[in-house]
């Protein structure tokens, strides 16, 4: 069978994923001056695509770039991109970058934003997966001070993810100064510590996860006790997890090669994930 031919945005224009291409001197390419947005679609549904948008306005406004479309327009070429590729669940990227220009620190403030949009299939852990859980790794953190904006510069991210994969593990935990878990290099983190499900605050360490606040409503609203504060893995954890658009809610059950707990996935992350997944499949509210 021959590979279906993908469509993507480009400045304006729908054209093949193979040919869409972008200037040499684009800013993405030559200093990452850009922020990107990921959201799902399961049948045609988007997860809190508004809550996805208002982040972009955010993170556009946060490095001055104004955003090209009106949060209206973007969401009508959003759900363009996802009709026009052939996966019913999706994860669309949306990436806005300064522009192209020639290269100097400073941006020219004539520049036009480069947009582009991708689909993709929307990866799904396998049942055995979720069961078994995740393992991570922690390492110090050495990313930047705004990690509340949603940069594309990933560097530090990747190299993460490296060392996870070289350690045969899912992902790595960022740790602050003190030996708290900030976050991990694509998802959120969380624990449940004394029967409270806990996570770090939302500050300059940690990306406002969509999924993160969905967590946090859907626990709310089910009546367990959440509190917003710095934890570490000394504390006594009984579960951990994390959050990300892409990862739904997932356990983790070993960290730096120990259990948590029986090393099995615990019975809130499990609860977690089941009304995530519903509200996932669920038409939108
Ligand atoms: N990553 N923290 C970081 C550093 C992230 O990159 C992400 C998302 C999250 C979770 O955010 P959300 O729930 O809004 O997806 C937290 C996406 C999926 C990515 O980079 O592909």
């Amino acid at each position: 069978m021959s590979e279906p031919i993908l469509t993507a945005w480009l400045n304006g224009q729908f054209m093949p994923l193979e040919g869409a291409v972008v200037h040499i001197e684009d800013r993405g390419f030559q200093f990452a001056d850009g922020v990107y947005e990921v959201v799902a679609c399961v049948d045609g549904r988007f997860l809190d695509l508004d809550a996805h948008l208002a982040r972009l306005e955010r993170s556009c406004a946060a490095i001055r770039i104004e955003l090209p479309l009106s949060r209206d327009a973007l969401a009508a070429l959003v759900r363009q991109i996802y009709e026009r590729n052939p996966f019913s669940r999706a994860m669309i990227y949306i990436q806005i970058t300064r522009g192209a220009g020639p290269r100097s620190h400073y941006p020219a403030t004539s520049l036009s934003p480069t947009m582009v949009m991708t689909s993709r299939a929307l990866p799904q852990p396998t049942s055995e997966r979720v069961a078994q859980g995740y393992r991570a790794i922690t390492r110090p953190d050495i990313r930047w001070k705004h990690c509340e904006i949603k940069s594309i510069a990933l560097l530090a991210s990747i190299m993460g993810k490296q060392e996870a994969h070289d350690a045969e593990v899912d992902e790595t935990f960022w740790l602050d100064e003190c030996g708290h878990v900030l976050e991990g290099c694509s998802t959120n983190t969380f624990a449940v510590i004394d029967g409270t499900l806990v996570t770090h605050p939302l500050d300059h360490q940690v990306l406002g996860g969509i999924t993160r606040d969905l967590v946090l409503r859907l626990a709310g609203q089910h009546g367990l006790t959440v509190v917003e504060r710095p934890w570490s893995l000394s504390e006594g954890v009984s579960e951990c997890m994390l959050s990300s658009t892409t990862n739904a809610v997932m356990p983790v059950c070993y960290i730096d090669g120990q259990a948590i707990a029986d090393g099995k996935p615990g019975s809130t992350t499990l609860q977690l994930r089941q009304w995530l997944i519903a509200a996932m499949e669920s038409p939108e509210t």
